[in-house]
């Protein structure tokens, strides 16, 4: 999954001839997820048409301070003729926003503060990390004027996506061609995967049920999903993190390259898999259920039906949590807690016991909380028994809080 899904990304459009371009770009950006909107200068409209872009973008596109001509946008509006276009809100809502094609004079204005239309305004309203994408004439791109604003932009935290090098409107051949939207997409990409957070971080994640054999038919199991050790899994990678998934038998799939699953069956091949993995990550959160018996003896024939009464003789697994607790160097680790009753001190105690950095706690009490749910409901005990109890909310929320606890805890180291 890119991770531009999801963004929210203000597209600036300078007057020049690489505007016809955007047009590109916009689909590019549509096609990764991201949402897009669009802020043109009155010198791009004879490039490209807004009509364009507004239909690409399924969005308004926005030109001017006053608009009174919004309704030639795909969105109707019914306050079109009175519609103010508020660059502060604009340059609010974006995550990120990409001036393309940049041309020097808008360089310029950006440079030096100008504010002599919308697109100026809302520039100087963001507070997203700022792209720009020159384009222009060979000598223009290498005249003093145009390196200063170059240099005096990237001083303010402004992202220059160089221009290419190539045949020129002009006629002439060299460097000052707008990146191409390919190009535009993958940079922005690149840099937004370098800056985050959990960039160069290995997680360990385990999940779903764990199922122990009776025989060749029969097992005993439990009603874990694994969506939740899923969930945990794709958030950890969408923050930037390298993840092993160990995980027993489910239908969840991962959503991102950067995940390596390993599947398991029972509790002894996710032990092996997780000491494999641990000497190499930063964090491991055991999301699993992993069946704490298995049948002592596992039957090499189908158990064939005869006496009225049957029992089968079980022995303990391995706690993975507790041996990965009892080997951990540098590694910050979670664990769940499944409880019905004593929850917080059982919960603690589970913690100590299996020398944890945080547990959290899942109560069976709580409702929309456990197994098969999409739901959850958690609080968080962290290793000096600060509790923290959350909301019900989706799995995927709380993976997102989760996370949010591995990211606070890099951010203390
Ligand atoms: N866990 C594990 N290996 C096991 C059993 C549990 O790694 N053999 C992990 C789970 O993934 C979870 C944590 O230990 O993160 C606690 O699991 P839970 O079922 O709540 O507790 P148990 O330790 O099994 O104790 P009990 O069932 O008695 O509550």
């Amino acid at each position: 999954m890119s991770v531009l899904k999801g963004k929210k990304v203000l597209l600036g459009i300078s007057g020049g001839i690489a505007a016809y371009k955007t047009a590109s770009l916009v689909r590019l950006f549509i096609k990764a997820g991201a949402q897009v909107q669009v802020v043109m200068t009155p010198a791009s409209k004879d490039f490209v048409t807004p009509l364009t872009l507004s239909a690409l973008s399924k969005n308004p596109v926005y030109s001017t301070f006053y608009d009174k001509e919004i309704a030639d946008t795909i969105v109707p509006n019914p306050d079109a003729k009175e519609l103010w276009n508020n660059h502060v809100e604009l340059g609010l809502w974006a995550d990120l926003m990409i001036i393309a094609p940049a041309t020097a004079n808008t360089l310029s204005k950006m440079a030096n503060g100008s504010c002599d239309n919308l697109l100026m305004a809302v520039y100087l309203s963001s507070k997203c990390p700022v792209y720009f994408a020159p384009a222009m004439d060979l000598d223009m791109y290498k005249h003093p004027s145009t390196l200063e604003s170059f240099q005096k932009l990237q001083s303010f935290g402004n992202i220059m996506i160089p221009a290419e090098s190539g045949e020129l409107a002009s006629g002439l051949s060299g460097e000052g061609r707008m990146a191409e939207p390919e190009n535009i997409i993958t940079f922005i990409t690149l840099d937004l995967e370098a800056k985050l957070p959990l960039k160069g971080k290995t997680i360990l994640v385990t999940a779903g049920p764990t199922y122990e054999a009776i025989d060749p038919v029969r097992f005993i199991g439990n009603h874990s999903s694994g969506q939740m050790g899923f969930d945990i899994a794709n958030r950890a990678a969408a923050l930037g993190a390298q993840v092993f998934l160990v995980t027993g038998p489910t239908f969840c799939k991962p959503l991102y390259p950067t995940i390596t699953v390993y599947p398991v069956i029972s509790a002894e091949q996710m032990y092996n898999q997780c000491h494999e993995c641990f000497p190499k990550v930063d964090v491991a959160i055991a999301a699993a259920a992993v069946a704490d018996y298995r049948p002592k003896h596992i039957a090499s024939q189908k158990i064939k039906k005869a006496a009225e009464n049957f029992s089968i003789e079980l022995e303990k697994t391995k706690d993975i949590l507790a041996s990965l607790g009892a080997s951990k160097k540098h590694q910050y680790l979670i664990g769940f807690a499944l409880e019905t009753e004593n929850e917080i001190e059982n919960a603690k105690l589970k913690l100590q016991k299996k020398n944890l950095d945080l547990i959290v706690l899942n109560s069976l009490q709580d409702e929309g909380a456990g197994f098969g749910k999409s739901t959850n409901k958690i609080t968080f005990i962290d290793k000096n028994f600060r509790i923290e109890a959350m909301d019900l909310k989706a799995k995927t929320a709380v993976a997102i809080d989760i996370m949010d606890k591995v990211c606070a805890h890099f951010m203390t180291i």
